[in-house]
């Protein structure tokens, strides 16, 4: 695979698996438009990226915006003439009990997680067409196969990105238009240190790098789906049972972390005094 000169949009880019990526995609000679919020960041990211491959540089804004997200494309094209490779990597967790979960973090959590790789993917496909072909790589999780505690919305926003990564590669097929979706498992990322509420995981975490790796695997060898790292036992066993016994699984887990009684109690008061999940408010 030739990279050089060929324009790699990478979302989230301005920190963990994004950053390590778009770094690696500039040391193959790809031309970089990092992509997320903190602009101080992305402005490091761009001075990294320029010392491999001077064009380089960043779009700043959120991807729940879909205006937003469609002008990451135009704005690529428009000054680069191209886009070869999409990475959708951008998204939040939102780790939380779920009755202290509002509407709007709910739909949140779908625009940046979901629909910003839906939006962006619609904008790319045009230019792809255009230019003979493109990679589309999803960073989902592996949450979208088995849904961890207290991470419903971040679990369904993953199966979503899953199925449309599935549904995708079936309806682009003949176009050299390649779609490909990466599972990872813990890695090691200040997204651990984002969460709305304590988590109970504290397991062993595998650096970014195995992402930025099986992202370039799935371009290189037009493979579809990775889960990454591919020999963790518990990811192995977690699968099995998924497929095999997922009531054993979902027992098992609600074991491990149990939902407190006093959170439920609470709920439940919050509920006899008519709020909505969310409204946290004790009067
Ligand atoms: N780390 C793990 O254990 C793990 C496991 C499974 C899957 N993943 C997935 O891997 C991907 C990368 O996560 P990470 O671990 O590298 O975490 P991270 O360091 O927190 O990276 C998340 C990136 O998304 C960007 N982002 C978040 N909300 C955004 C918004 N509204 N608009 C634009 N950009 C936004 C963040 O930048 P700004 O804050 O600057 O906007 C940041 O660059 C995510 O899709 C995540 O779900 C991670």
């Amino acid at each position: 695979m030739d990279y050089a000169q060929k324009v790699a949009v990478v979302t989230g880019a301005s920190s963990g698996i994004g950053y390590v990526t778009a770094r690696a995609f500039a040391e193959r000679g790809s031309i970089v438009v990092g992509v997320a919020r903190r602009e101080g960041l992305l402005q490091k990211l761009a001075e990294e990226c320029r010392t491999h491959s001077p064009a380089s540089g960043y779009l700043a804004g959120d991807l729940g915006d879909r205006e937003f997200a469609e002008r990451v494309i135009g704005d690529t094209v428009q000054r680069h003439g191209r886009v070869d490779f999409l990475v959708n990597n951008a998204a939040i967790s939102k780790h939380k009990q779920f009755y202290h979960m509002t509407a709007d973090e709910a739909e949140y959590v779908m625009r940046v997680n979901f629909l910003s790789c839906v939006w962006t993917t619609m904008a790319a496909i045009p230019h792809m067409l255009r230019q003979g072909g493109g990679s589309i790589v999803n960073i989902s999780s592996f949450a979208a196969k088995v849904s961890p505690p207290r991470e419903t919305m971040y679990a369904a926003s993953k199966a979503a990105m899953n199925a449309f990564s599935e549904g995708l590669w079936n309806d682009l097929a003949g176009s050299n238009i390649h779609v490909s979706v990466i599972n990872p498992g813990p890695i090691d990322t200040e997204i651990w240190l984002k969460e709305d509420e304590p988590v109970a995981y504290h397991g062993p975490k595998y650096p970014p790098e195995i992402v930025t790796d099986a992202i370039f695997e799935a371009i290189e060898k037009r493979r579809h789906e990775f889960t990454v790292p591919r020999r963790n036992p518990q990811l192995v066993m977690a699968r099995f049972l998924r497929l095999f016994f997922p009531s054993v699984l979902r027992y098992g887990i609600a074991r491990m972390e149990p939902v407190p009684g006093e959170i439920v109690d609470r709920a439940r008061a919050r509920a006899a005094r008519g709020k909505r999940l969310g409204e946290l408010d004790e009067g």
